[in-house]
Order: C-alpha cells, then structure tokens, then sequence
C-alpha cells in the first residue's frame, strides 16, 4: 500500500514537472547536456529559449547573416560557437567582448569579405584559441578586422580564401598562436618577418598557393612546414648555426630544381620533395657554399671529406619521386643514419648503389621503380633492415646474381616490368651444356629465408629451372605474363606449405603439367588467358578458394579435379571457355550452385551442335535435363551414323567380294 501511494506522488509530480517545465519541443534544437545542436534548421535567427548555461552552441548550415548583441545576449558563456556554413556578412563590433569562456569559434564558410569591405573591426576575442575564418572570400588585409585583438589565438584557420599576401602586421594583434594554416589561397608574397613575432609558431601550412621561391628561411622554431603545391623553384634556409626544430617539410608538387638548403643543424624527420624538377640532388649555389656544407658534414660524420650533402641523420622519410634525377652518388646517403622510407621512383636514373661508407641499415622501403636501372648493386653489410625492394618498371638484365640474397630482413620483392633471368638452385657443372642452360646473368631466388612476396610479371621469362623457389617461403608467386613461359616439373618445389597466391596470367601455357594440390597451403590462383584445354589431375586435397580460369580452352574439368576443388572453392572465374557444360554435371551443378560465386557467369557459355550447328547458351540456362535430351539426340545421331558406316562397309565388302569373284572367274576363264 505504502509503495502505491509512494509510486502515485512520484507520477503526479512528474506530471507537475512537465507541465511546468519549459516547452522545449517548441524549440527546433537537439539539446545533449550543455550542448545544443541547431544546425541544418534553415534558421534566420538564433532561437531564444535555448537553457542559458550552454557550453556549446552549433548552428551550422542555417541561413543566419547578422549577428549582434540581441541575438546573442543570453549565451555569454558560452564555450564553443559553431557559425559554420552560414550566410553571415555583418558582425556588431565587440560582440564578443564579453564572452569570456569562448574558446572555439567558428567561423568557417560565411560572407564575412562583405563585413570586412565595410571596415568594421570585429573587436576583442579576448579568450578565443581556436578560430576558423576559412572559405570566407577574404582578400588581402581583410583579416586584421578578425586578429586585431585576440591575444590568446593558438589555431588560426585561414584556408581557401584569397589572399595574395602576408603582411609584416597581418599577426600582430594574435602572439600565441601556435598553427597557422593558410593553404588554398594565391599567396605569392611573404613580407619579411611577417611570423617573426609569433615565438610559439610551430605549424605553418601554406600549401595550394603561388609562392615562387623562399631563399632565408630562419623559422627556426617552426615544426611543420607545408609549401606543398606552390610554384617554388627554390628553397634555401639562412645561413646559421643556430638549431632548427623543423620536423616535417613537404615540398610536394613544386618547381624546385635543387636540393634544398636546409638548417645546418635540424632534427628533420620527414621531406618530401617529389613531383618536383630535381635533375640532380646537388644544393644550388657556388663553390664556396658546397665548400660550406663539405666542412659541415665533416664535423657531423666521420665519413670522408669529399661529400658535399647536409647533415641529414634524423632524416626517417624522403620522396623524391616524380623527379628527373638522373645519378644519385653514395655520399648523398651517408648522413641519413635513420633513414627508413626513400622513394626515388620515377626518374631516370641508371645506376643505383648502397655500399658500406653509406649502408642504409635503418632502410625498410627502397622505391626504385619506374627508373632506367640497369645497375644495381648492394654492398656486404649494407641494407640490413630493407624489407620492401620496388624495382619494377626498370631495365634490369644483367646483374650480380646473389644480389638478394645479400638482403637479410627483406619481404617483398617487386621486380615486375624487367628482364629478370631465375638462376636454377646450383648450376651443376653437367648440367650447363645440358637442358638446363640459362641465360647468363641471372638472379638466384632459392634460399632467402625471409622473402614471402615476389612480383616478376612481364620479365620475358620462358624457362623456370627446377627448384628455383627452394628455401624461400613465399606466399606470393606472380609470374604472369611472361608469354611463353615453360614451367618444369618441380618448378614450385620447396613451395608446399608456404604458397598462398598464384598467378600466371596471360602466359601462353598450353599444358599445365602438374599437380597443384601438391601445393597444400595455396588459396588464389590465377590462370587465366592461357591456352589451357584441360587441368591436371588433383588428387589430394586442396585448399583453393579462388580460381581463374578465364580465357582458356578448356571443354570440362575431370570429374576427380571438381570433386576436390568442390570443397573448398568459393569463387570460379570461368568465362570465355569452350565449355561443354553436359560432360560433367558436377561441373554444371559447381557452376551454378549458389555457395560458388562464379563472377563472370554472363560470359560463361555452354557450347553444343545441334544438327551439325555450333551452339552456345548461357550457362545459367542450361539444366541436367537439356544435357539428357541433348545426350540422347547425339546418342541417336551416333546411332544412326553407325549403322550407316556398317551397312557401307557391308556393301563395299560384298561388292569386293562380288568383284574378285567375277576377277578370278574372269581369269580362270581365260585361263
Ligand atoms: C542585416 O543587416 C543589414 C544591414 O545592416 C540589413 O540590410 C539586413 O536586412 C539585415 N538582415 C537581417 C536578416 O536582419
Ligand atoms: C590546434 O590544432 C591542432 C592540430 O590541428 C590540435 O591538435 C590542437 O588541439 C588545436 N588546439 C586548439 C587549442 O584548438
Ligand atoms: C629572419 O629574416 C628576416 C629577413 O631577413 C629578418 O627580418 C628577421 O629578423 C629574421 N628573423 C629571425 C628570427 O632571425
Ligand atoms: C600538405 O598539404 C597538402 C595539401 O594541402 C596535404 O595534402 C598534405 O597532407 C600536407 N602535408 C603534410 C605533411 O601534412
Ligand atoms: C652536381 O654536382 C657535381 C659535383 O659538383 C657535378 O659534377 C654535377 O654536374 C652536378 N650536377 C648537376 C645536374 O648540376
Ligand atoms: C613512391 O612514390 C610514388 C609516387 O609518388 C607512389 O605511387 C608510391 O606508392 C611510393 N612508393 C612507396 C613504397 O610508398
Ligand atoms: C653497368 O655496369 C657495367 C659493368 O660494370 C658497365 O659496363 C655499364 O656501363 C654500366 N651501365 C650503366 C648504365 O652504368
Ligand atoms: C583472351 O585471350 C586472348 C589470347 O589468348 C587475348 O588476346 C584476349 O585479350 C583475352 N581476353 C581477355 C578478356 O582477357
Ligand atoms: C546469361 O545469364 C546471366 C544471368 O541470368 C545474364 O546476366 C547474362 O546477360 C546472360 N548472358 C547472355 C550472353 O545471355
């Protein structure tokens, strides 16, 4: 009873509450806490009963275009005010004076170059640290109407606006801030100092505009530096003792014809320099300043004297892909102890060696690709750490065939696009005149006990000797095409456990004379576009999810190889085949149960004569019935033909016989 009467208060007063409560359904906005989300609602104004002890406020993607002190009055304490996407083009002077919690305010997307024409000042953002002004149509000078006083300004987003310049003033009123970004306007003009107060700037993105050159950079607290996308041809740091913090340096997509001048003394980690106009990795600049950098890297390194290259040992990543480098010599790398990632791919450079005074022991990923390689070499001791080689795309032919084996920590070999040989496993001195000659200047492949990817598509490679794989567990063999390729017996062997993925795409391959179920561990198999008219034999198990068999001539499977591979397959390539779908059902049924995704079943066809016609229908279409009927008609066709080769051969045979009698009669008449 006591717990009715209890349970009764409690529901009259909730009722009580509210009805008391404030209509918040009249307000459109979502409230979460202390924050309040207005955005997409097509408002004109702010609305005004929102509660007054709001923290965050958005009212993006509204139609708002003026704000003052009405409008605003009640949410003074406000922490975060998001204004993003909005339609505002006037701000009453010292609206925010006295908002003294704004940390956030966003800004981003409005008409605010029509409020900075009328120049009005926006007045002091006293506590604001995080302000976004970007996509705002705001030209040169505009912005001093936002940053005049806003003392405690961190980050500063400036992005896709129109300014073409930076003033000595422009930051003046903002000595805080930390990161500044201004990418996406048309900057082509840095005034001297203009960030020379900003002791805290550590962050400066001034990618996607049109600055043409910077010759004294002296930053030196300045962490990140973005000049990505501009019209650089140069970049040259003061000539100073003086340590730099720089971090990351991304010179991407620019016109840069030397290597840059960069601090003396940097912790630099990261430089991007691809897709520029390098032709060499020489430093512009006369004799006396490479006399500069060569006494700089003496006392740096102890490696000889004669390199001209900058300290670069904290250095972890550098692209410099997309270039026109032509020759890169050793000391370059001397410095880069730390080195990790250098992609050098797509320039023309001919020659390419590590040796023991530069040995690039911390290098994981070497991208050569794409270059005019024809030399190659690795000293003893050099490249401990590399795991991925890129050098597809290059001339290789003829090189030191233990090469690779030299790479101790190496995973994937990329050598698609060359004129790589495969050297069998030991060239037996009988064996050189006999069947297994190779081509000379080949690379051995067998025991590199790390390497699990190797990619040697387009190579030109007729012969795989015997064994050429043994003792390197690769997961991924590409040899595709190759158009040509000969693939002995025991070509895989050594492969059993290891190989996962098989292509010899497009390689011309008639017959296919072993048993890939040998290879137990295998998933993803590619044959396709051979010349394939059956498949060998499966006798084990096997353990292939994909199989491509697109583009052969194959007229069935054998009953034994759909039995095995039924187990495990989930996907069947099998189109443009000369399939006759009605010799082996179980084919049929493989093809068309639902459990095997075939994806090229609108091109897998069945074909059949009918009355001496070639026919092809879809697969889908066809069913064991059909196949039944068609067997029949053919089996009466045989029939039909049968009796008519006896009765002819009957006759022939009487009528010889009739013949040599009439003959012998004849004879033994004249007789
Ligand atoms: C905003 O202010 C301008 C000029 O002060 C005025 O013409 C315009 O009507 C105002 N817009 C709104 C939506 O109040
Ligand atoms: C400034 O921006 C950086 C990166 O964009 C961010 O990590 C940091 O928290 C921001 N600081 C403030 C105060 O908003
Ligand atoms: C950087 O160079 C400019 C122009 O030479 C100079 O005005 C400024 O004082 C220098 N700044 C620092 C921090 O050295
Ligand atoms: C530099 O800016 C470009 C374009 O704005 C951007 O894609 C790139 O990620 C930036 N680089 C770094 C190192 O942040
Ligand atoms: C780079 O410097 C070396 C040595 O001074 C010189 O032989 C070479 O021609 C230079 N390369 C270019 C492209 O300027
Ligand atoms: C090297 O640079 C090229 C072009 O910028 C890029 O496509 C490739 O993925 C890079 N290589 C590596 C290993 O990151
Ligand atoms: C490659 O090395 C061979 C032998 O050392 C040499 O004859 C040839 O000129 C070199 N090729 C290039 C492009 O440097
Ligand atoms: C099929 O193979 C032939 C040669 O065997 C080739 O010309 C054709 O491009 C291949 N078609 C497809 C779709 O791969
Ligand atoms: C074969 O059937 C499939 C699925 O019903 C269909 O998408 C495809 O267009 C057909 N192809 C031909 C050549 O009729």
């Amino acid at each position: 009873m006591a717990v009715h009467l209890w349970l009764a208060v409690v529901i009259i007063s909730d009722v009580a509450a509210s009805l008391l409560r404030p209509p918040r359904q009249l307000s459109p906005c979502q409230v979460v806490q202390n924050d309040v989300f207005c955005n997409d609602l097509n408002l004109r104004t702010i609305p005004n009963k929102l509660p007054h002890d709001i923290q965050k406020l958005d009212l993006s993607r509204n139609l708002l275009q003026n704000l003052t002190k009405e409008v605003l009055l009640f949410y003074t304490n406000i922490y975060h005010l998001n204004l993003h996407s909005n339609k505002i083009q006037f701000i009453q002077t010292g609206l925010f004076k006295d908002f003294t919690n704004l940390k956030v305010l966003d800004l981003s997307r409005n008409n605010l170059d029509i409020f900075a024409v009328l120049k009005y000042s926006i007045g002091p953002l006293k506590s604001v640290e995080r302000l976004d002004l970007s996509g705002n149509g705001l030209y040169t000078g505009m912005t001093d109407y936002f940053l005049s006083e806003a003392p405690k300004l961190v980050n500063l987003s400036l992005n896709d606006n129109s300014i073409t310049k930076v003033g000595k003033k422009t930051f003046c009123g903002s000595l805080a801030l930390r990161n500044i970004d201004l990418h996406n306007n048309v900057i082509l003009e840095i005034e001297d100092g203009a960030f020379d107060f900003l002791r805290y700037l550590s962050e400066l993105d001034l990618s996607i505009n049109s600055i043409t050159c910077i010759t004294d950079f002296n930053l030196s607290q300045l962490k990140v530096l973005n000049l990505s996308k501009n019209s650089m041809e140069c970049f040259q740091t003061t000539d100073s003792d003086e340590e730099y913090e720089l971090l990351y340096l991304d010179l991407r997509e620019n016109k840069i014809h030397y290597f840059p001048v960069l601090p003396r003394r940097n912790k630099l980690m990261y430089l991007d320099l691809s897709r520029n106009r390098l032709m060499s990795v020489n430093t512009t600049g006369t004799e006396d300043e490479l006399e500069y950098f060569r006494d700089t890297f003496v006392t740096h390194t102890r490696s000889h004297g004669t390199s001209r290259h900058q300290d670069l040992s904290r250095l972890m990543y550098l692209d410099m892909s997309y270039n026109q480098i032509q020759n890169i010599p050793q000391s370059f790398f001397c410095s880069m102890v730390s080195l990790e990632h250098l992609n050098i791919s797509n320039n023309c450079i001919a020659t390419f060696s590590v040796d023991q005074e530069s040995p690039l022991n911390l290098l994981k990923t070497l991208d050569l690709s794409y270059n005019a390689l024809q030399n190659l070499s690795f000293g003893e001791n050099t490249l401990r750490s590399l795991q991925e080689l890129f050098l597809q795309g290059n001339f290789l032919r003829i090189m030191d065939s233990g090469t690779f084996l030299r790479l101790p920590s190496i995973r994937g070999l990329h050598l698609q696009q060359n004129y790589i040989n495969v050297c069998p496993l030991q060239p037996k001195p009988h064996q050189k005149d006999g069947k297994f000659q190779v081509p000379p200047g080949c690379v051995h492949l067998a025991f590199i006990p790390t390497l699990h990817f190797l990619y040697l598509s387009e190579n030109s490679i007729e012969f795989l000797p015997p064994h050429a794989f043994s003792g390197t567990p690769l997961m991924l063999l590409d040899l595709s095409l190759n158009p040509g390729l000969e693939i002995q017996q025991n070509v895989f062997s050594g492969l059993e456990t290891s190989l996962t993925h098989l292509s010899l795409r497009e390689n011309h391959i008639p017959e296919l004379n072993m048993d890939l179920s040998l290879l137990s561990s295998l998933k993803y198999v590619d044959l396709s576009t051979n010349k394939l008219t059956t498949l060998p034999f499966w006798n084990k198990e096997s353990s292939i999810e994909s199989l491509n068999l697109q583009n052969n001539s194959l007229v069935t499977l054998e009953y034994n190889t759909v039995l095995v591979l039924e187990r495990s397959i989930k996907t069947l390539y099998m189109g443009s085949n000369p399939l006759n779908c009605c010799i082996n059902p179980r084919l049929l049924d493989m093809l068309q149960r639902s459990d095997v995704v075939v994806p090229d079943i609108a091109t897998v066809t069945c074909q059949y004569t009918d009355n001496s016609k070639l026919v092809e229908v879809n697969v889908t279409s066809v069913t064991q019935e059909q196949c039944q009927k068609m067997d029949s008609k053919s089996i009466s066709v045989i029939v039909v033909v049968v009796t008519a080769l006896v009765l002819i051969v009957v006759l022939v045979v009487i009528c010889k016989l009739y013949h040599t009698r009439r003959h012998k009669s004849n004879s033994s008449f004249r007789a």
